[in-house]
This record gives C-alpha cells, sequence and structure tokens, in this order.
C-alpha cells in the first residue's frame, strides 16, 4: 500500500535534556493506518504528531482490546538507521494481535512504514553516541459502538520517543520488592501478550511497592506465589554459582526480545545458561549460602536493571556491593555495542 506523509508545518523545539524523555518527548510525526471490515488494513499515512478524534463508545476505552509493541533504534556516526530485531518485534505484535482478537498486520509492511516515521524524525537523535529512538506502535479498537465483542474497526498507529540512557558504568542498582498477594499473568491468561490490560494489572502492586521505597515488583507466579515470573514489566535474570538463571517462557511471561539476546550472547561469552523455574525459596537459599552473585531485570525499553536489594516479606537480601555485577555488566556492554553498531554484529540483529 502506498504511504503518504504529510510533513509538520511547526516543528518542535528539540529539547537538550533527552534523560527523562522516555514517553514524555515525543517527536514531529506519527503514523496511523486504518482497519475496517471491508477494506482491511489502508489509508497507512504519517502525519504531524497530534491527537486523535474518538467518541466516548470507542471500544478500547472499555474493554482494553488494544495491544502494543516497543522497538529501539539508533543512528550510527555514518549517519545509517539501525533497528534492532524490528522483525521479532513485528511477530510478537501478531502474536499479540492474536491474542487479543485484533486482525494481523503485515509484518514486512509494517515495519517498512515504521523506517519511514524514523526517517522522518532521524534529526531527533541528536547525538548518535548516546541517544536512541524508542518505537511504539500500538492498535486500538476504535469502532464507536462499546458492546462486549471483538470490534469491527482499528487504528494501528506508531510514535517516537528519543533517550539517552548513557550510563558509561552501567545503571545502577534498585530496590524491588516481592509482590506475595496480586499476580501478574496466570497460565491460559494473556501474559505472554503486550495488551494494555497486562499493564495496567500491575500498577496497584508497583505503587505500594514504591510507597515502601522499592523500584519495582517481582512477581512470582499467579497459581502458588512460588515461582519466579517478571521484574516490574520485564524478565527477569539471577546468577547462581556463576550460572545465569532466567524463568522459562512458560506461557504466563513476555517471550522478552532483551531476554532472548542476553541468552544468546551469554551462551557465546562461554556463561552457563538455563531457562527454568526457579522459586523465590531457592533465592533465599541462594542468598544465605552466599551463591547469589547477581540478578537483573532487561527490556526493550530499560535495556538491563541490576537488583541491589530484594525483599520478600521479612527477608531482605542485598545482591552485590551497590554497583552492577560484573556479569551484568558483561551482558549490557556487549548488548549495547551490538545495538548501536559499534562492534560487528555476528547474529545479524540489527538492520
Ligand atoms: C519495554 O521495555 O519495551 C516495555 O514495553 C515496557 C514498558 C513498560 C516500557
Amino acid at each position: 500500500m502506498a504511504l503518504t506523509i504529510t510533513r509538520t508545518q511547526y516543528p518542535k523545539t528539540k529539547p537538550q535534556d533527552y534523560s527523562k524523555g522516555f514517553g514524555n518527548i515525543l517527536t514531529d510525526h506519527m503514523f496511523l493506518m486504518d482497519y475496517t471490515e471491508a477494506e482491511g488494513w489502508h489509508d497507512p499515512r504519517i502525519l504531524p504528531f497530534g491527537a486523535l478524534a474518538l467518541t466516548p463508545a470507542t471500544m478500547c476505552f472499555h474493554y482494553g482490546q488494544e495491544i502494543f509493541e516497543g522497538m529501539k533504534a539508533y543512528r550510527t556516526e555514518d549517519g545509517r538507521l539501525l533497528l534492532f530485531r524490528p522483525m521479532d518485534h513485528m511477530r510478537r505484535l501478531n502474536h499479540s494481535c492474536e491474542r487479543i482478537c485484533i486482525p494481523q498486520v503485515c509484518e514486512e509492511e509494517l515495519l517498512d512504514y515504521l523506517k519511514e516515521l524514523l526517517k522522518t524524525d532521524l534529526d531527533w537523535i541528536q547525538d548518535s553516541n548516546v541517544d536512541s529512538i524508542y518505537i511504539r506502535p500500538m492498535i486500538i479498537a476504535t469502532e464507536p459502538v462499546f458492546g462486549a465483542r471483538p470490534a469491527k474497526d482499528y487504528t494501528c498507529m506508531a510514535m517516537l520517543t528519543p533517550g539517552r540512557p548513557h550510563i558509561p558504568k552501567g545503571p545502577k542498582p534498585v530496590r524491588i520488592y516481592v509482590e506475595k498477594e496480586q499476580a501478574r499473568a496466570v497460565r491460559g491468561g494473556t501474559g505472554t501478550a503486550k495488551c494494555a490490560g497486562n499493564y495496567a494489572s500491575t500498577f496497584a502492586a508497583q505503587a505500594k511497592a514504591k510507597a515502601q521505597g522499592y523500584t519495582q515488583v517481582l512477581w512470582l507466579d499467579g497459581a502458588e506465589r512460588r515461582y519466579v515470573e517478571e521484574m516490574g514489566q520485564m524478565n527477569i535474570f539471577f546468577v547462581i554459582k556463576g550460572e545465569l538463571i532466567t524463568p522459562d517462557l512458560s506461557g504466563t511471561i513476555l517471550d522478552g526480545i532483551t531476554r532472548r539476546s542476553l541468552l544468546a550472547i551469554a551462551k557465546d561469552l562461554g556463561y552457563q545458561t538455563v531457562e527454568r523455574r526457579i522459586s523465590i525459596q531457592e533465592i533465599m537459599t541462594a542468598h544465605a549460602d552466599g551463591t547469589l552473585q547477581e540478578a537483573f531485570g532487561c527490556g526493550t525499553g530499560a535495556c538491563i536493571a541490576p537488583v541491589g536489594e530484594l525483599t520478600y516479606g521479612e527477608c531482605h537480601m542485598n545482591i552485590g556491593n551497590g554497583s552492577i555485577g560484573t556479569v551484568t555488566f558483561t551482558l549490557f556492554e556487549r548488548l549495547t555495542q551490538i545495538q548501536r553498531g559499534l562492534v560487528p554484529d555476528p547474529y545479524g540483529w540489527t538492520m
């Protein structure tokens, strides 16, 4: 389908400080494409960033029929646009569509449109050494009738938010609270999809953790509250006796692209890696006997978030010495160098 591009007459002034940019600073343009039963996906277009007109009856407001993705792009020193594993993100977007009963998109076409959006706003990457652009594609049910059934009309859109998470010594460790009551997902639920409801349902626990001085929540499984699943909106890894352990894709956690990438990198760097169930009891035991060396969360947005403290009820576990651990830093550095095109990419992830 032919993409139309309408450029803004009023480009925004770019802020100097991108450090708090994630989701707050939005570039000049956005992408939109509509779906109707009669026409399928149609009218792909890039427009000046702006508001949508939707009636209060619009279906997505009532039942959360909405999915989204998040991927990152970089600009190399010689001006090339680099996207990190974009087709994996497109495939996951369609996986989410399938789960939430939203019509699938053509992955190749959508990616082409997103690349055009990025090229339109590539000058928002002011310093290619430190800046990145996070691309947020999403699809909402737009039928203006609030019957509880899959909608007939949808809009796919995408926007860009620049960020500058440049942390030469790696990100600082965070304090994490293990949630004992609420759960993020259950088997057969929507835990593997990036749908709005999965995130909204975590905010109450997150707010409770924040009120006690923690940064985020560690989620346990929905059935028994025994096994570790995710950390906030990220996947989680532990380093125990030199081995890198992450919960397996049990059908309740997100198949994170950063998670997958770190597993591959870690193997190639010679670390033992394992994807398996890991209980909070096993983590407490490893902490007690001194074999819990490192822990970190990972996701596209934050990349890597080292865990410095884990609290489960009355049990406070300090992990590491207050700065990022060696394994975590090694993985962080290797991944971000590949993402930015600073070292050859043996995996063919960047394009
Ligand atoms: C990401 O890490 O890309 C996510 O989608 C999580 C989001 C809450 C920032």
